[in-house]
């Protein structure tokens, strides 16, 4: 299963590419507002770091202007991918960029319908987001199920799920059991995947013996 990172923090990008945990990072105008620093500045930095897909959100409704920005964006680095959320003109416009060969994110997909026309359009990965559906009262994982279900009856779907708005390790761990291509995961989620209460009690408890052993 692979592992995006959901941060425009480099020190992040780069602690989680040291264990491995890079295979594309995905970031959102909130994220990249929280990082202090310009749009273009932040997307074409994490690009050259980390070889796999960068999901780079712009910011306009129409399908022309999405697709003008697309193509920008896309022309920062080999490795962007545009991430579009999930609208009547977004689907224009991921069919229109998609045709060009340019990457392509779908994102904000809350329905099993709204994954299927993404993956018809050509989006090259969707985010289907479960921590805000779980925050409206449904369930998130199932709507990753129903997802994996229906593109697992085409063979033609080449759309990858990148499971989105992932709040902790059980959302990580559900979605490799529905069979989702990935997660993306703020860094504290994957300081979070690593621990276990039991591994810090059982290296207090060798280091403890270890300084009795008599020399
Ligand atoms: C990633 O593609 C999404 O933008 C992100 O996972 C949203 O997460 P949130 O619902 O915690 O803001």
């Amino acid at each position: 299963m692979k592992f995006f990172v959901d941060s425009a923090e480099t020190e992040e990008i780069q602690a989680a590419k040291r264990l491995g945990l890079a295979d594309g990072v995905t970031t959102n105008p909130t994220i990249i507002l929280k990082s202090g620093r310009g749009f273009e500045t932040v997307i074409r930095e994490i690009a050259a770091l980390i070889d796999g897909p960068v999901a780079a959100e712009p910011v306009c409704s129409s399908a022309d202007e999405i697709i003008r920005e697309g193509r920008l964006i896309a022309s920062w680095a080999e490795n962007v991918s545009v991430k579009i959320p999930l609208t009547r003109d977004g689907l224009e416009a991921v069919r229109v960029l998609s045709g060009e060969g340019i990457s392509t994110t779908m994102t904000l997909i809350f329905s099993p319908a709204q994954a299927l026309l993404a993956a018809k359009a050509g989006a090259s990965f969707i985010c289907p987001f479960v921590g805000r559906l779980d925050d409206v009262s449904h369930s998130g994982m199932d709507l990753i199920a129903e997802i994996v279900a229906l593109f697992s009856n085409y063979p033609g779907i080449d759309t990858e799920v990148i499971v989105a708005s992932v709040r902790g390790p059980a959302h990580v761990i559900e979605s490799a059991m529905a069979g989702a291509d990935g997660v993306t995961v703020p860094y504290t989620v994957l300081e979070q995947l690593m621990r276990h209460p039991l591994t810090d009690a059982g290296i207090e408890k060798f280091l403890s013996d270890w300084n009795k052993i008599a020399p």
